[in-house]
């Protein structure tokens, strides 16, 4: 046998990493669309691919979900997280309260010993509601600093999936059924090609930001979401992907 043979995981690592052209891929085993604790092992994975970054007084961007909260139930303090704060990315988009963004991004600080920010907004705003909202002095301080995040740390949901976990209103599944949307970052739904098709109307990061960012890391898993994930990263955005085997497998032999 040869000395070097790399394992099964870091095959499918560069071979995805090869057919998605991004740079930077982690898998972890199994399919967290059978067994949520392997989002614990993404989340695992991602606090690793964290830390090797220089986290003194930088703002990390986090967005809600299940795999984000994994991601906060495996965050550890460092050294280096003097002055680092955490920031939701966007604001209401709908989820249970464990899986908000500020109760994410507010445990990942307890967790690392840091500072946070919260951002309160309702799910759905009106415009004139956006309008006035951003001019809140408290709001507006606010969004500065989530707007200047470094580092940025996310989920990626199926679409359909999303809209109906969000209670969107008809009109708005009937948009992503007609636009064919696959993906759902952000608040931002895509298309295959990684265009966007529906955006939710919500304060915080938006997606021309993230050029800004000099670490996204893109956090999801299973089966089930790798047309999604595919579709995501067509968008040119230079994430990180941390995934598990599952969706690896089933990407791969879609691509
Ligand atoms: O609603 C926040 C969010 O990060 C979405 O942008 C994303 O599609 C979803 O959560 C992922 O959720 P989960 O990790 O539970 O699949």
């Amino acid at each position: 046998p040869v000395m070097n043979e790399v394992s099964g995981l870091d095959n499918l690592e560069e071979r995805l990493k090869e057919a998605l052209n991004i740079p930077e891929v982690f898998i972890v085993p199994g399919d967290s669309d059978d067994t949520p604790w392997v989002k614990k092992e993404m989340g695992r994975a991602a606090v690793g691919r964290l830390k090797k970054f220089q986290l003194t007084r930088r703002v990390i961007a986090v967005t809600g979900g299940t795999t984000l909260a994994g991601v906060a139930d495996m965050m550890i303090p460092s050294s280096d997280m003097e002055g680092t704060l955490f920031v939701p990315a966007r604001g209401g988009l709908g989820e249970q309260v464990e899986n908000q963004a500020n109760t994410i991004c507010a445990k990942m600080a307890r967790k690392a010993h840091t500072d946070y920010r919260l951002l309160h907004v309702p799910d759905q705003l009106s415009e004139e509601a956006y309008q006035s909202l951003i001019e809140e002095p408290g709001v507006k301080d606010l969004l500065e600093i989530i707007k200047s995040a470094g580092i940025v740390i996310h989920g990626i949901g199926e679409a359909k999936t999303m809209a109906q976990r969000r209670k969107s209103t008809l009109d708005v599944i009937d948009k992503i059924e007609q636009e064919h949307a696959v993906a759902e970052a952000f608040g931002y739904y895509f298309n295959q090609s990684g265009e966007v098709v529906h955006k939710v109307k919500t304060i915080g990061l938006q997606l021309e930001d993230l050029e800004r960012s000099e670490l996204v890391i893109a956090v999801a898993g299973g089966r089930s979401k790798a047309k999604a994930i595919e579709a995501y990263l067509k968008t040119g955005i230079q994430s990180i992907l941390v995934t598990d085997e599952g969706a690896a497998k089933a990407l791969l032999e879609g691509t």
